[in-house]
């Protein structure tokens, strides 16, 4: 990737941490599913020195703090200073000690070689800049015979939380063509794909698994629509170029196509991820 594209990335998730800060409480609840996948993939457990890649907002950081205990740590990092602002202030509200906070990126890992029992990266390793150098890096400060996990978005029609705006929106509005390996939600979709990307970075014992869950919450339409043009990079900008007219039949079209996965106040789209792990090798 081109340093002004890398840039461009980075950008938009400083614009987003705001609004990744303000809906702490939905993701959390909304993605539990894939942080508890995560978390008993790579078998973190009390006492564990653990890395988080791309940590956002704060997950799976937070969580793993609860389960290695004042014996383990955590070391997140993300490299968009609103999302390390944003997580730090909340370890910061629940008291937590046993974490510390870097501003980084996958690409270039600032800890030594070995230092680390594991590396996990909650729906972050689609956006590395360069994922075989990432996961490289994830290999190399992790301890021999330490693994590196990832939990990334499995195909978009499988995931109608997101492909139910998409679609009404490119209806609407043109998108440019997507190039396959561009950083986007969907890169590591295909099976194999990021397991390939393991692979190529050294990882043994490569092991895919596939997470069908439920993004749930008490939400209503109207909240789910906020949430999703708020949080999303590339709908606030398709947002942004709407006439007046087309908002409101953008909007209703978007709830007719909603409209099943909404009921009696609770929202409950079903939902796939997969959580991808290897091994440094034990010698
Ligand atoms: C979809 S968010 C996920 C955040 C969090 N792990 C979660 O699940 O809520 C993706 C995160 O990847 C981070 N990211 C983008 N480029 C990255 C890179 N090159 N290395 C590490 N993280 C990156 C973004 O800043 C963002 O916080």
């Amino acid at each position: 990737m081109k340093p002004e594209e890398q840039n461009k990335v980075l950008q938009a998730w400083q614009t987003s941490a705001p609004y990744w800060d303000k809906y702490r409480a939905l993701i959390t609840q909304m993605y539990a599913p894939v942080t508890t996948g995560l978390i008993e993939e790579a078998q973190i457990g009390v006492g564990h020195n653990a890395l988080d890649i791309g940590g956002g907002s704060g997950e799976p950081s937070l969580t793993i703090s609860g389960i290695v205990g004042p014996t383990g740590s955590v070391i997140y990092t993300d490299p968009a200073a609103g999302m390390v602002e944003s997580a730090q202030a909340e370890a910061g509200r629940r008291g937590l000690t046993n974490i510390q906070f870097r501003q980084c990126s996958a690409n270039d890992l600032p800890f030594p070689d070995k230092t680390l029992d594991l590396a996990v990266g909650r729906l972050s390793a689609m956006f590395f800049v360069d994922p075989v150098r990432g996961i490289r890096e994830a290999l190399r400060v992790v301890r021999n015979d330490g693994a590196a996990s990832f939990a990334v978005w499995g195909p978009e029609e499988a995931n109608p939380f997101f492909s139910t705006l998409n679609d009404v929106f490119d209806r609407f509005v043109e998108s440019p063509t997507q190039d396959p390996d561009a950083p986007d939600a969907f890169r590591f979709a295909a099976p194999g794909k990021l397991a390939g990307i393991l692979k190529n970075a050294g990882a043994e014992i490569i092991i895919e698994r596939q997470l069908d869950f439920q993004i749930e919450a008490a939400m209503s339409f109207e909240q789910f629509w906020r949430l999703r043009t708020e949080m999303s990079e590339s709908l606030r900008a398709k947002m942004a170029g709407l006439t007046p007219a087309q908002l409101p039949i953008i909007k209703q079209t978007a709830a007719d196509a909603a409209q099943r996965y909404f009921m009696s106040g609770k929202m409950s789209f079903p939902a796939e991820a997969l959580i991808v792990s290897g091994r440094k090798s034990a010698v």
